[in-house]
Parts: C-alpha cells; structure tokens; sequence
C-alpha cells in the first residue's frame, strides 16, 4: 500500500496527467503555490460551487447571493484588523534557510505527542477488547498521563504568549522543546518575526496619486460593507445570511501542499446575522448543518472532525475548524466562527456609516452579531478528489485506477463510445449524443479500443459509460456500463435520459 507521501505524490501527478489540475504558469515551470484548473478540473470545481450555492442559497429561503469585487477600498482592512494583525510568525532555519510558521511547529510538535497517546489508547483497546473504558485508561494509565501533562503544559505557556504577541517567548518555546527544521535536522533558528499575508498593489497611474490596495485575503468583508445594501435591497430580516464565493489571495510563508495551502485560492463563505445574544445557538445550528454538508458528499463520518479553537481570536467568542483527512493528515477545510458585531462595528466607526438593524417588534436598534460559516473551494475539490482516487486491482488480473466522484459533482456526466469507428455506429452514437448534451455534460470519443475508453472514463471519474454497438441499429438499445461496479445492463435509448437524470440527482 502506497504511504500516505506517496498517495499525495499519486493524485498531483494525476490531477495534471488527466486534466484537473496543472501548475500555473506551466511553461516557465509553475508559480509558487498557484494552479490553473484544466476541463475536467473546472467542471468538477463548478459542480461544487453549485452544489454548496444551492445548499445555502437556494435551500434557505432567509440567504441571499452576493458577488463583491475584490478590490475594496484600502480603510475596510484597517477596519478589519487585517492590515495590523493579518500575520503569522515565522522563523527560519539558518542552516537549510527555510522559512517555517513558528505556530505551526508548536502545533506539529504537540501533534506527535498526541500521536503517541492514541498509539497507547489503540494498543491498550485492542489488548482489552470490548471491555476497554477509553475514558478511564485516559485518565489511570500513567505513561497517556505524563504525554497529556506535557500538552496541557506546552499550551499553557505558548497560547498566551501568541496571545501577548510575545514573539521572544514563542522562540524559547521552539529552543526548549528541541525543535528541529526537518530539512538540516538542526536548532540554529533566527528570531520570530511577524510577516502580514495581504498582497498589495497600486491603483491609478503613476501621474496621478496612485494609493495602495490590497487583493483581499478573505471574501467576508465584501459581505459586511454590503450589509445595509443587502438587507434594504432584499428586504431582509433577522435572522439572515449573506452567501460568496469569490477568490481570495494570500502571501503564504509555507505553500508546497498543492491545493491545500495556495497563495490565490477561492472562498465559500456565509456571514449569518443574528440578533445579540443569540449567537451561540446559532453557532452550534451551522457546526451541525456544515457537517452534515459534508456528509452529503458521501465520504464517510470518520474522515472529519471538529477542532475547536483554544485561541480565539479577539473578535470570536466561539470557533471551530472542520478537519478532515487529507493524503498530509487531518487539516482544516472549513472555520465557523462566531464573530461577535466586531466587524459591523468596526465598519460602523471607520465608515461614519451608522451600521444597524431595526427590530420593528421590539422597537430597537441593534448592530447584529455574526456567525461565518467559511469553506475553502479548493481544499474542498482537493478532498473530493483525494478521497476518490482509487487504484484496483481486478478480477482478470490488470489494474485501473478509479476516481470515484460523486456523480452528481462527476466532471462527466456519461460517455457516448461507438464500439468501432464504422458500421453507421459514430453516426448513431453522434445522434445520442446531441440529444442528450443539452441536459448532462457529456464526453464523446471513438478513438482507441473501448477497454481503453472506459479506463480513461474511469480516470476522470465519469459515472456513466453508454456503448452503441451493432444491436443498437437493429432496436435502438445501448449498454450503460456503471462506473464501481464496471456492470453493463442494456437499455433502451428512450430511457437514457430518465436514467441518468436519476441516478445523478443525488449526491452519492
Ligand atoms: N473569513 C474567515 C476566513 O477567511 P480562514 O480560516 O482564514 O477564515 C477559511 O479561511 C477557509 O479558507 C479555510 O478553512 C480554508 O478552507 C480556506 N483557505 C484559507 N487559506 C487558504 C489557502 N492559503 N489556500 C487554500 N485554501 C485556503
């Protein structure tokens, strides 16, 4: 079995060789953390954007759309906070010269330590059987008791001290722990400095005062300049949420994780209005329809979990990540967060704008609190796509490999393969073809052997393959080869449509 290095290795060189995904600029051998997405990579891209857009908008008669341009003006990230405190801590390694986020290698270490009370806590599970109290083991066992001693300790001191900005004590935390870069092996770090993500840029020419804008680094304030414009406009009531998807950009110190850490990716976020004081419940409303979102993806429960955050940040009162089990380990694809009204009160007093709702039934005022429901695109296509890539071994011996996709997300929705490129069999199948293509994204092809045609069809994941074959001419029936199971049934070709329509209705 492929380690989990190599499986990730698999799918990159996969999503390139089969159109999904290529390095931008590809040519000039690629831009850093930056990617283009091919034909079969927008499709299944589009597919779900559509399926989140429908899922929020569409099935939620209190949300409403909106497509904010990136360019805002540059007071909304003073506002924001981004333009002060949008950084990360970084470090570098004086030996191998790489560049770490010193957050992160606090995290990874306290990880390992996690790894090995899991080990103790699995050992310890299959060693007892049905009888294991996980709980009490967890609390008794005393080498799981020094690892968790040594994490809450580990926490104790680091959280405060990113909370304090104390970027001295962040470094002494990295020397005491031993922490080593896992390129040169050795301790020589630099000190911690702060590196503010935001990519910025002129606006207007030279010969006039061109000022400073920034690419935003998250779509959310689009959603809160535009409060007022969408609750008039709309005719909107609290509760209710603003829906984006958009791109975002952002200078990432660590980029080499392919989709998952990209320095312009794209944002599905919600920003849900609520009245104060009842945010919490909202909180947990959207942790659980998130999650049962995911869900819905047909990937199973034990590849998601959530990460509660330790440290808030200032403006939070709650939050949350949606992890799942990427090919590089259980990481983040989804925040929700309870943003208090720091954000419409921020805007509030740099704007001069008064920022409120009016309660008609209570007759008062209020600037409502926010919950965000914010998911990567991108981290999501990547988590679909990993999650699908399959390599079979078959039954007649050869392999294939398989994206199992979803076929309602599927790039393909159904192939139309003349079994020989003569007859009057192209001519059938072109006919199929044209009446089926303005209902499902459809793929033809007659080149090769039709063993060949359905491996590529399986490479890109597409559900459906239909053959016409000699008997077609005869009584206008073609098989539907199923993509998991590889069966082929015959049906007629009046029936095609309804077929598809519904087994590509659901998400499964
Ligand atoms: N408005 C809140 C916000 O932007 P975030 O946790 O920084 O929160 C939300 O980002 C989501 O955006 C993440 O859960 C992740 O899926 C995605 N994301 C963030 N940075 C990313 C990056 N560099 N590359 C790809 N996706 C990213």
């Amino acid at each position: 079995m492929a380690t989990n290095d190599e499986l990730f290795k698999k799918i990159v060189s996969h999503a390139k060789e089969y159109g999904f995904v290529f390095p931008s600029s590809d040519i000039y051998d690629g831009l850093s953390a930056v990617y283009d997405y091919g034909p079969f990579g927008v499709e299944l891209k589009n597919n779900i954007k559509n399926y989140w857009w429908e899922s929020m908008v569409q099935h939620h008669e209190n949300i409403v759309g909106l497509d904010a341009a990136i360019f805002m003006h540059p007071t909304v990230w003073k506002a924001s906070g981004h333009l002060d405190a949008f950084n990360d801590p970084m470090i570098d390694n004086k030996d191998s010269k790489k560049r770490y986020r010193a957050d992160v290698l606090v995290e990874d270490h306290i990880q390992k330590i996690e790894d090995k009370i899991t080990k103790e806590v699995e050992k310890a599970r299959h060693r007892f059987g049905e009888s294991f109290d996980e709980k009490m083991f967890r609390e008794t066992n005393p080498r799981v008791k020094e690892h968790q001693a040594k994490i809450d300790e580990i926490k104790k001191r680091f959280y405060p001290a990113l909370e304090r900005n104390d970027l001295a004590e962040v470094k002494a935390i990295i020397e005491d722990l031993g922490i080593v870069c896992p390129i040169s092996g050795t301790r020589n770090w630099t000190d911690v400095r702060q590196f503010n993500l935001m990519f910025s840029t002129q606006m207007g020419s030279v010969n006039e005062e061109a000022g400073e804008i920034y690419l935003r680094p998250e779509t959310a304030q689009g959603i809160f300049v535009n409060f007022l414009n969408v609750m008039k406009s709309a005719r909107m009531k609290i509760p209710f949420g603003i829906a984006q998807i958009g791109k975002a950009f952002r200078n990432e110190i660590v980029a080499r994780q392919f989709l998952f850490r990209m320095r312009e990716f794209e944002q599905m976020e919600m920003q849900f209005f609520v009245k104060p004081g009842e945010e919490l419940k909202w909180f947990e409303y959207w942790k659980k329809e998130r999650m049962n979102w995911h869900l819905s993806l047909g990937i199973p429960a034990s590849k998601y979990h959530f990460h509660d955050h330790e440290k808030l940040a200032h403006y939070a009162n709650a939050a949350t990540d949606i992890e799942f089990d990427f090919p590089i380990g259980f990481k983040e694809i989804e925040g929700i967060h309870s943003r208090t009204d720091f954000d419409l009160s921020a805007h509030q007093k740099f704007s001069g704008h008064k920022i409120q709702y009016y309660d008609q039934e209570t007759n008062e005022g209020y600037i409502p609190y926010v919950v965000e429901t914010s998911i990567g695109l991108d981290r999501t296509f990547l988590a679909v796509l990993s999650h699908a890539y399959k390599e079979e071994k078959l039954e007649d011996g050869t392999e294939r490999i398989v994206l199992s996709i979803p076929p309602r997300l599927a790039p393909i929705k159904a192939a139309i393969l003349p079994l020989v490129k003569k007859d009057g069999l192209p001519e059938k199948a072109r006919e199929i073809m044209d009446n089926l293509m303005y209902e499902f994204r459809c793929f033809y092809e007659e080149k090769d052997t039709i063993g060949r045609r359905y491996r590529r069809m399986d490479a890109i994941g597409t559900p459906y393959c239909l053959t016409i074959d000699h008997q077609t001419l005869k009584d206008n029936t073609v098989t539907i080869r199923d993509r998991d199971t590889m069966k082929q049934e015959r049906i007629k070709t009046t029936e095609i449509s309804d077929i598809l329509k519904a087994n590509l209705k659901t998400i499964r």
